[in-house]
């Protein structure tokens, strides 16, 4: 248990963890509108309070959803728009609609407003009046935040014993593995709402499961730059699980596999098309060629839901191209940083690069072929590739 969560929720009040301030300082910022919920998605801005993680964000919306429906219903006088099914679906499509645009790449925010598109024209077809169709929006809202932790459990629990056993399978012990992972995939990422409960992470997951199950020696982050989830957000998740771990700049991945033994590298995805082509944070799919180069496992952790059966292959994936500014601005404490209270006081955005650059290459996302990934890992088990074959066949799994 980390001890970490993306979002709290009590009543209709959510709340998201100021991950632009972490991991200096932990502040939790009140989520009131959908155009806020819109805003914590869509920007990274140095500003603004900011949610990431391809299963937060999808789980930010549809909380976002529920407690805006759950606010009108006891609002007095009603709004118009519980006057009836239709004008309930003049403005929930709008919304839903809104929130999807806020990010392109993860396949789990489209799921979630695709999902509660679907409730709302079945609740519509079943002649139910504008109330009982918002209750039955609000539920299933709460309900794709709740299904998160429970899988993120099983899929590391997978994850992690297939690891162990094709490390046994090779002659090795599997009870001393490293292991090597990118970006940020732990309980930041990922949903869990009920503050007693933390989410597991999917990448993550499976090296707190190793950990928790005596068979890790290191995990090892890269530091995942521009945005620095690994150096700001999966160091501080290991640092507070107490998983002895090693930090790297995303330019030394040859270099680790080159000098020491890594087991596996484990990563998570924000969309996997159908033959297994797998977008996740820029830098991966460098990772990836090293692994390869190297020999070394490369596994993909990720829901079922991550599956995008509509995306033959990789070509077809929306990447995400981040604001060219934020490449030249790093975010971060003063230093030496001075503690007070709930955390650093001092934080600054500084500038990196000379101002007003003329071209900036800012991906978000890059998609690992899935010749270079050995596994992919969901709640429903591990799914390998056919002897001799470069993609997976992923229809049976979803
Ligand atoms: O830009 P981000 O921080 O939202 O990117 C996150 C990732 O790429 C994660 O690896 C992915 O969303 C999986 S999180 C369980």
């Amino acid at each position: 248990m980390s001890g970490l969560t993306s979002i709290r929720t009590s009543g209709d009040k959510i709340e998201i963890i100021n991950q632009l301030l972490l991991p200096h300082t932990t502040e939790f910022i009140e989520i009131d509108t959908i155009e806020q919920a819109h805003d914590a998605i869509k920007s990274m801005k140095a500003r603004n309070p900011c949610i990431r993680g391809a299963p937060a964000i999808a789980s930010l919306a549809a909380l976002a959803v529920a407690s805006h429906l759950s606010r009108a219903l006891q609002a007095s006088p009603t709004p118009d728009f519980l006057s009836s099914p239709s004008a309930l679906q003049d403005h929930v499509e709008p919304i839903l609609s809104f929130l999807f645009t806020a990010r392109p790449t993860a396949v789990n925010l489209g799921a979630a407003t695709r999902r509660l598109s679907k409730t709302l024209q079945s609740s519509v077809d079943a002649g139910k009046d504008a109330r009982l169709i918002a209750q039955d929006l609000i539920v299933e809202g709460k309900k794709i935040d709740e299904e998160d932790v429970g899988r993120n459990k099983q899929m590391a629990k997978w994850g992690g014993e297939w690891l162990v056993g094709q490390v046994k399978q090779q002659g090795g012990s599997g009870d001393s593995l490293n292991v090597m992972t990118v970006c940020n995939t732990g309980s930041l990422a990922t949903s869990a709402s009920d503050f007693s409960r933390y989410g597991y992470g999917t990448a993550l997951g499976v090296i707190t499961y190793l950990h928790e199950t005596g068979k890790l020696k290191r995990a090892y982050y890269t530091q995942s730059t521009p945005y620095h989830q690994g150096s700001r957000l999966t160091a501080l998740e290991l640092q507070t699980m107490k998983i002895p771990s090693t930090m790297l700049c995303d330019s030394m991945v040859g270099s680790l596999f080159q000098h020491h033994s890594i087991n596996a590298v484990v990563v998570g995805a924000d969309r996997i098309a159908k033959n297994g082509d797998t977008a996740n944070k820029v830098g991966t799919y460098n990772a990836a060629v090293l692994a390869a180069r190297h020999k070394i496992p490369f596994i993909v952790v990720a829901p079922v839901s991550t599956v995008d059966l509509d995306v033959a292959d990789g070509s077809g994936i929306p990447i995400e191209q981040r604001p060219p500014l934020e490449a030249c601005l790093v975010r971060g404490a003063l230093y030496p940083p001075s503690y007070d209270g709930a955390g650093v006081k001092e934080q600054a955005t500084v500038m990196v690069t000379p101002s007003g650059l003329e071209g900036v290459y800012n991906p978000s996302f890059d998609v690992t072929p899935a010749d270079l990934i050995t596994a992919i890992v969901t709640e429903k088990g591990v799914v390998v590739k056919g002897k001799g074959e470069l993609g997976f066949d992923l229809s049976g799994v979803v």
